[in-house]
């Protein structure tokens, strides 16, 4: 499915369009655009999120742990930081991270995370069923298709493993709401390009959390992928969500 298509439960919950003209992005910008930022990546996130970064993902890790997983994929791992909060959680545990930007993978190299695939999440290099858990931190929002990267979590994932996907989202509710927008499109921008010397990296990010599925879309669409038991939480007051489901 194209991130433009819409999905309807019978709950009335409806993912909204994603790709309009301000989300022109395609999956060789996408690359570019977080290799031309993969130094400074992990400052920019410390930073723009107060270090509550840290915490979402020891939140991501304390989830899978509780699974007790035997094989970890970390799908976007990026410069790696789930991927190592995973591996300090479950240390049993034999973990692959992949990523389709080299840049990025280079990062989480240098911080000693081994066992680095590059892979596209549209299309991954890895045999059905070979996964107990596969986490996504803060990329499948940037994936040409969610349905699609979910699809093929799933398909990687044996019955009765779970995909967590942590990412941005929208809170519900005003003023928190209000605020929260006018943080993230006028001055989140403008300290990253400080950071990075890439702002439009970091307006594409406010774009793209407005149209990714958050709370209640997320989990239709979890479910209309064919997981069971689909989950949420709210963290930090909605501006992340944490969500899982089992492959049945
Ligand atoms: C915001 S970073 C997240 C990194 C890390 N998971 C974290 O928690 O900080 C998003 C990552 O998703 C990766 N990505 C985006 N689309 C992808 C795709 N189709 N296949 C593989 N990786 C992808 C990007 O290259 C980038 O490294």
């Amino acid at each position: 499915m194209g991130r433009d298509e819409k999905v309807t439960k019978a709950t009335g919950s409806e993912l909204p369009p994603a790709r309009t003209a301000a989300n022109r992005e395609t999956p060789g910008s996408v690359q570019a655009m977080f290799a031309s930022i993969a130094g400074r990546y992990d400052l920019a996130n410390h930073l723009l999120s107060g270090g509550m970064d840290f915490f979402w993902r020891r939140r991501a890790s304390r989830l899978v742990k509780s699974w007790a997983p035997a094989r970890i994929l970390d799908l976007a791992t990026g410069s790696g930081d789930l991927a190592l909060t995973l591996s300090m959680g479950c240390p049993d545990a034999d973990m692959v991270a992949a990523d389709f930007c080299l840049p990025m993978l280079a990062q989480a190299s240098r911080k000693g995370l081994g066992n680095l695939v590059a892979a596209d999440g549209m299309a991954l290099p890895f045999l059905d069923q070979s996964f107990d858990a596969v986490t996504i931190g803060f990329g499948l929002r940037n994936m040409a298709s969610w349905r699609g990267a979910l699809g093929e979590a799933f398909r990687v994932l044996r019955p009765g493993g779970h995909v967590v996907v942590l990412d941005f989202a929208m809170p519900q509710g005003n003023p928190w709401r209000w605020v929260y927008r006018q943080y993230l499109h006028r001055v989140l921008p403008r300290i990253a390009a400080c950071v990075t010397g890439q702002k439009s990296a970091y307006d594409y990010l406010g774009e793209s959390i407005e149209k990714f599925p958050a709370g209640p879309q997320m989990k239709a669409l979890l479910g209309d992928v064919g997981f069971v038991e689909a989950d949420w939480e709210p963290l930090s007051g909605g501006i992340v969500g944490l969500y899982s489901g089992m492959r049945a």
